[in-house]
């Protein structure tokens, strides 16, 4: 008998969990006739702004979309720098360049793997407008230091929290504390939609109209009238719908995360050679979009891994400042050492809500067979 395949991640059972109340969603909207920025949508972004702790909510195509929009609606213009790191996925940066301006990209933690707030000073120049400051993993980000630093220097201080839906950094959601925030409703995320969707949150009602005027067409008063240059930028209603299903067990689910997290925590600790993910702190508590490990030989252990059949990903394998689209434009600024370890390290194991505990200890045997441990 073939054992059967661990998967890395998995959206289906994610719908599987709930297939009943998502089919029911969507044959409301399907009934009720409006199919963009509708009844779901509304109630949505009343639900998902209550959640994070934020005054608006404002729901978009994806979360590429939701930084751009955070970052235009926070004012950055072509001509301005954004700080952010290099160790993220490639939207982060993407969503800066959609706006205009320049990404300038910093060295990470190798401890947290988040943004290295000791970096900040030295990247900094009179066109520096904002920082995006990625939780990355489902860990809050240095978010005290990165504050104080855009309050002492009048910054916009943005978050992408495309990884950490729920994820608390002093009892307080992430994406509460900055100008504006960005998630992610990617099938994979801990709030994840079928399809594409995002959303940006602000405390600013300036902020949040901008939002809205330029995700459909620059209308703010008047419809077919543009009163500035906008574009088509919305999520549709059937996804509002399913969300608003899903985001009933985010905390449920990112429970279950944390007890996967846990479990590997107990089997894999004092393994040589192998380090997890630091724990959380007095100020933090991680959702775990990813439980990542770092080895020397990583590419040999996620081989050792397959032939098991476990599956892993790596995020990310190759720093943004080094993949073509972006190695020739010079975007990293100062030493970036601990992100080019990162790249060559970094291991995500099985992690999603509905992994069986079992199936979390089998993976984790297979790490430890691979060390010998
Ligand atoms: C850190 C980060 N930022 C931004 C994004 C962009 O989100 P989306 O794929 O919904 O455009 C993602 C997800 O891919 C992400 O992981």
């Amino acid at each position: 008998m073939t054992t059967a395949a661990i998967p890395q991640t998995s959206p289906l059972a994610s719908y599987e969990a709930q297939a009943d109340e998502i089919g029911a969603a969507i044959g409301r909207v399907l009934r009720g006739g409006r199919y963009l920025l509708g009844p779901e949508t509304e109630a949505f972004e009343r639900e998902w702004a209550g959640y994070v702790g934020s005054e608006y909510a404002v729901t978009l195509a994806s979360g590429t979309e939701a930084l751009h929009l955070a970052l235009r609606g926070c004012g950055v213009r072509p001509g301005d720098e954004v700080i952010t790191v290099s160790h993220t996925a490639v939207a982060t940066v993407s969503a800066i360049e959609l706006s205009g301006a320049t990404p300038v990209l910093v060295d990470i933690d190798p401890a947290t793997y988040n943004l290295d707030p000791a970096r900040l000073a030295a990247a900094r120049t009179p066109k520096t407008r904002a920082v995006v400051l990625v939780h990355l993993y489902g860990r809050p980000g240095p978010v005290g230091r990165v504050l104080a630093f855009c309050r002492e220097h009048g910054l916009k201080f943005i978050e992408d929290c495309a990884q950490s839906h729920g994820a608390l950094c002093r009892g307080r959601r992430v994406g509460s504390y900055g100008d504006a925030a960005a998630f992610s409703f990617y099938p994979t995320k801990n709030l994840g939609a079928i399809g594409d969707g995002g959303a940006a949150v602000t405390n600013d009602p300036h902020v949040a109209e901008t939002m809205r005027s330029l995700r459909q067409y620059g209308w703010r008063t008047e419809r077919y009238v543009s009163a500035e240059a906008g574009w088509n930028g919305r999520m549709d209603e059937i996804q509002a719908a399913i969300l608003r299903v899903k985001l009933r067990t985010l905390d449920a689910d990112n429970d279950r995360r944390r007890a996967l997290a846990a479990r590997y925590d107990a089997a894999l600790g004092g393994v040589h050679g192998l380090t997890l993910p630091l724990a959380d702190d007095a100020d933090r508590r991680s959702v775990f979009h990813q439980y990542v490990v770092r080895c020397a030989r990583r590419d040999a252990l996620a081989e050792h891994l397959q032939a098991r059949r476990v599956g892993t990903l790596v995020h990310y394998p190759m720093p943004i400042h080094r993949q073509p689209a972006y190695a020739a434009r010079g975007l990293a600024r100062g030493p970036m050492d601990a992100t080019e370890q990162a790249a060559k390290q970094v291991l995500s194991l099985p992690m999603f809500p509905q992994l069986p505990p079992e199936e979390a200890d089998r993976a984790a045997a297979a790490v430890r067979e691979f060390f010998g441990a």
